[in-house]
């Protein structure tokens, strides 16, 4: 069974067995600026999950190119995480599926679609540091989808800011409630573990392996005297703990799930303190999977037939192998291996002869996955981001997004006779979402748009490593681009037809209208007005 709640409102919130597949899911994320400390954290958690036997895993397997491509080398050498996946782990009654997402910015389209996946998220916050800016543009996308935060204030066996002010930061920059669950004893040199509040009870940093909890009297007992030693200390803490316990919002699950609130920890996770709370939190609080917006409706986690919608490809996992795998989160139903299933954008059926579940450092058979699950499907390009496979429903899931680009490089060969290899690759990496790939009416060399500068160097090395492509790229005289759609075929014609140099399709065959400047575009947008001009394109309405 779950742990118990102190929230009467939480009662319809639990499983109604154990055995209950669907409420046992708990499909989250951890969004935080990098360096906060997120592999750190993820590291511990799977830990627990049993996921992996040793601390240091995740990081080892960063460094590991065995089973990974070479353009992983820019991962390592830049120390950033450019590459989303995903782990599932099971601890204490919950089964975890943790989508990691991509940590530098450059990559902030990859990390949305991500989070279109996930039905709650873990902001880690720096203690010294507080919010930064990226954890402040993540927390952003997690608000626009409704997606609660649980937060894990981190570091805390370093120099920290003040708890107090710290917990004032989230609420004013983020607009969000805040309410400890824990509240830190001592920081930096003198920090010696968390007090529950409201609970009596207390975590020692000392104590083996983030286990025991310790039973107190209260805010008095003498235990306090002993760990915080310094002059003075322990009577200023009690005061603190006192105000934090009494003054401070309790913790609501109603606004919570709502997304008006966030349940705080504090920890190390270097340490491996706080973590145990912090995953037994996710447990009692995250919600387990949501139902999800189709075109035609909302699709129940608990209906039994099965749905799923693609977030995400990622080729070339294996370079042995040469493999393509989907992420695809099962939203409600069975899906068992074998199965065959409906792509509904192209009615055809597909066979779900080896989905994967992955873990730390390996893949395994999905025999069965259910809502909230995300399994990897292998395949040759069957299969695109924002697909949405039934059992034979005619429905798509929305919300897959690809915004329109802010850099466009023309894409140049340095060995002309391998142009139709490019064409295939760039088709490729345009389908895996690495790069967005235009196709200019007037026939010349392709285009790619990327949202940030990074995405480009991370696709000539993969175009040089999986294909042996080496590339370059030119500047072009355009800055912007926008999809363009029109009531009528007639009225887009028109408009293609006129601004024939400046048209590009792009993988889908969708128009997109390329502009040299952004002044250019408005004029064309206001000299055009039955054209919609738009910066956000829906995969899964498109792709049909
Ligand atoms: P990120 O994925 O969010 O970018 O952060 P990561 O976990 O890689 O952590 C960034 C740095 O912060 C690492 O140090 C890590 O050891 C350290 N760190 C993470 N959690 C804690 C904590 O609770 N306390 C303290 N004191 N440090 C923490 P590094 O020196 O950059 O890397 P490394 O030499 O440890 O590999």
């Amino acid at each position: 069974m779950l742990m118990q709640t102190q929230n009467p409102g939480e009662a319809k919130a639990e499983p109604k067995a154990p055995a209950d597949p669907v409420s046992r899911r708990r499909t989250f994320a951890i969004i935080s600026h990098p360096d906060a400390g997120k592999t750190t954290l993820t590291e511990k958690l799977l830990l627990f999950g049993g996921a992996i036997q040793l601390a240091g895993e995740v990081k080892a397997k960063r460094n590991r190119v065995s089973t990974r491509s070479d353009w992983m080398g820019i991962e390592k050498e830049r120390g950033i995480s450019v590459v989303t996946s995903v782990m599932t782990f099971e601890y204490g009654d919950c089964v975890f599926n943790l989508l990691d997402t991509p940590g530098h910015e450059d990559f902030s389209e990859d990390t949305y679609r991500t989070l279109t996946a996930v039905d709650s998220a873990v902001m880690v916050i720096d203690a010294a540091k507080g919010i930064e800016a990226r954890t402040r543009k993540l927390f952003e996308v997690c608000r626009l989808r409704d997606i609660p935060i649980v937060t894990f204030v981190n570091k805390l066996d370093r120099e920290a800011r003040d708890p107090f002010d710290l917990l004032d930061e989230i609420e004013k920059t983020l607009a969000l409630d805040v309410a400890p669950v824990t509240w830190p004893i001592g920081r930096g040199r003198s920090f010696a573990g968390t007090y529950e509040l409201g609970s009596n009870r207390v975590r020692r940093l000392d104590a083996a392996d983030d286990a025991g909890l310790v039973a107190v009297s209260g805010l008095d007992d003498p235990l306090f005297d002993q760990l915080l030693t310094e002059d003075g200390e322990a009577a200023g803490w009690r005061e603190e703990a006192e105000l934090a316990e009494g003054g401070l919002k309790a913790f609501d699950l109603e606004a919570f799930r709502e997304g008006h609130l966030t349940p705080v920890f504090f920890g190390s996770a270097l340490r491996n303190f706080g973590v145990r709370d912090l995953i037994d939190g996710l447990a009692r609080f995250a919600p387990p999977p949501r139902g999800q917006d189709a075109d035609k409706r909302q699709v129940e986690p608990t209906e039994p037939r099965m749905t799923g919608f693609v977030f995400k490809i990622q080729a070339n996992m294996d370079p042995n192998h040469r493999d393509r795998i989907a992420f695809m989160r099962v939203c409600s139903g069975r899906l068992n291996r074998g199965m065959k299933a409906r792509l509904v954008r192209t009615g055809k059926p597909i066979s779900l002869s080896a989905p994967q579940f992955f873990f730390a450092q390996d893949r395994a058979i999905a025999d069965e996955a259910f809502a909230g699950d995300v399994v990897g499907i292998p395949n040759h390009g069957t299969l695109r981001i924002g697909d949405t496979l039934t059992e034979g429903e005619e429905l798509v899931f929305r919300g897959v997004p690809s915004f329109a680009p802010e850099i466009l490089r023309r894409v140049k060969l340095t060995d002309a006779m391998k142009a139709k290899k490019l064409r295939e690759a760039l088709q490729q990496m345009g389908e895996e979402g690495v790069v967005q790939v235009f196709l200019p009416h007037d026939g010349s060399q392709a285009i790619v748009g990327v949202v940030g500068a990074l995405q480009l160097d991370v696709l000539k090395e993969r175009l040089q490593a999986e294909y042996g492509l080496p590339v370059d790229y030119d500047a072009t005289r355009f800055t912007v681009c926008r999809w363009i759609s029109a009531d009528t075929e007639a009225e887009l014609d028109r408009f293609i037809g006129a601004h024939g140099s400046s048209m590009a399709s792009d993988l889908d065959g969708a128009p997109v209208f390329m502009a040299t400047t952004a002044f250019s575009l408005r004029y064309e947008e206001e000299r055009w007005e039955k054209i919609r001009f738009t910066d956000v394109k829906d995969y899964q309405k498109s792709a049909g």
